[in-house]
């Protein structure tokens, strides 16, 4: 984990409120596994200083500079004041980062396995890395990507790219099998021998709940991506707590990725 202050080199709008920050991060480039996370908060810009703390992004993708990992991503949902602030930052303007943090997915879980990623909205930005990692080691993988609409479904185009077979599900219709991403997934996750599916989720709390309560009934491993507020980030403040059949647990530590099987849905689990 390191506490940088890092360059924007590019802010990118998208419709319904989100953007793509990327940032030239080189120390977390070249750390970051799939499914961890980084503290960001807009540096401060020399008139008043932040009232507010860092937010927890997930990485989404990360690009070489030079031959080497160097510019990190991040696909942003403006929810409130925090990814306000981040949403108005120009190129050449710095973030506070501190990361990488938390423990993501279960690498060794995919392997041979017929590995679904199954994803609604910006829980999109969890799981790029994870897609990106398994593919480049040949392993097998599938998204199944639902949104309101077509014009939802950010990073559509990067997993096309990967090559992946892509399932899409929106509420209106405008793209895909009309109807919720569960609906999709359950449809689509019926080709295959249950007992060879790995399934990887993040969404929407109600979203990513259904889902385990499909994959518990059909005995299929899922890896869950939780989204709890979270104040450190990294197991000081305890304001992250979830429960487990095993224990309460920190979503910043122990998490973000939990085993689906085993987590307990309150309300404060995700969003
Ligand atoms: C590990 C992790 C990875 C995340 N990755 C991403 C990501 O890649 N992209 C992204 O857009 N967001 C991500 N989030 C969620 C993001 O951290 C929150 O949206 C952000 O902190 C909200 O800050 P804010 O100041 O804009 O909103 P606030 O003013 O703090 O809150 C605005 C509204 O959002 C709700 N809210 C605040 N934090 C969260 C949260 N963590 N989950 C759900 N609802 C929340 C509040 O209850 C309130 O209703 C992630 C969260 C975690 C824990
Ligand atoms: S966010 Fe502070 S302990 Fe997890």
């Amino acid at each position: 984990m390191v506490s940088i202050k890092a360059p924007v080199v590019e802010n990118r709008q998208y419709p319904h409120d989100s953007f793509i920050l990327a940032v030239r991060a080189p120390e977390i480039a070249q750390a970051v596994l799939p499914g961890q996370f980084v503290m960001v908060a807009v540096a401060d810009r020399g008139t008043a200083p932040t009232p507010l703390l860092k937010r927890a992004l997930a990485v989404y993708s990360v690009y070489p500079e030079d031959g080497r990992p160097s510019i990190v991503t991040f696909l942003v949902k403006i929810v409130g004041e925090g990814t306000r602030r981040l949403n108005s930052v120009r190129t050449g303007e710095y973030l506070d980062l501190v990361g990488p943090l938390g423990k993501g997915f279960d690498l060794n879980r995919g392997k041979g396995k017929i590995n679904l990623l199954v994803v609604g909205g910006t829980g999109i930005a969890s799981v790029y890395l994870l897609a990106e990692k398994w593919c480049r080691g040949g392993e097998e993988v599938h998204l199944v990507y639902g949104g309101k609409s077509a014009d939802y479904l950010i990073g559509l185009d990067d997993f096309k790219r990967l090559g992946i077979p892509v399932f899409v599900t929106t509420e209106d219709g405008s793209l895909g099998q009309r109807g919720l991403v569960t609906e999709g997934f359950q449809a689509y996750s019926g080709k295959f021998p249950t007992e060879h599916i790995n399934l990887c989720t993040c969404g929407p709390n109600a979203m990513m709940e259904a889902v385990t309560v499909v994959a518990k009934t059909q005995e299929i491993p899922c890896q869950i991506s939780v989204e709890s507020k979270m104040a450190c980030g990294f197991g000081v403040c305890l304001g992250c707590t979830v429960k487990t059949l095993d224990s309460y647990r920190l979503a910043c530590t122990h998490g973000p990725v939990f085993d689906g099987a085993r987590f307990v849905w309150e309300s404060n689990s995700a969003r």
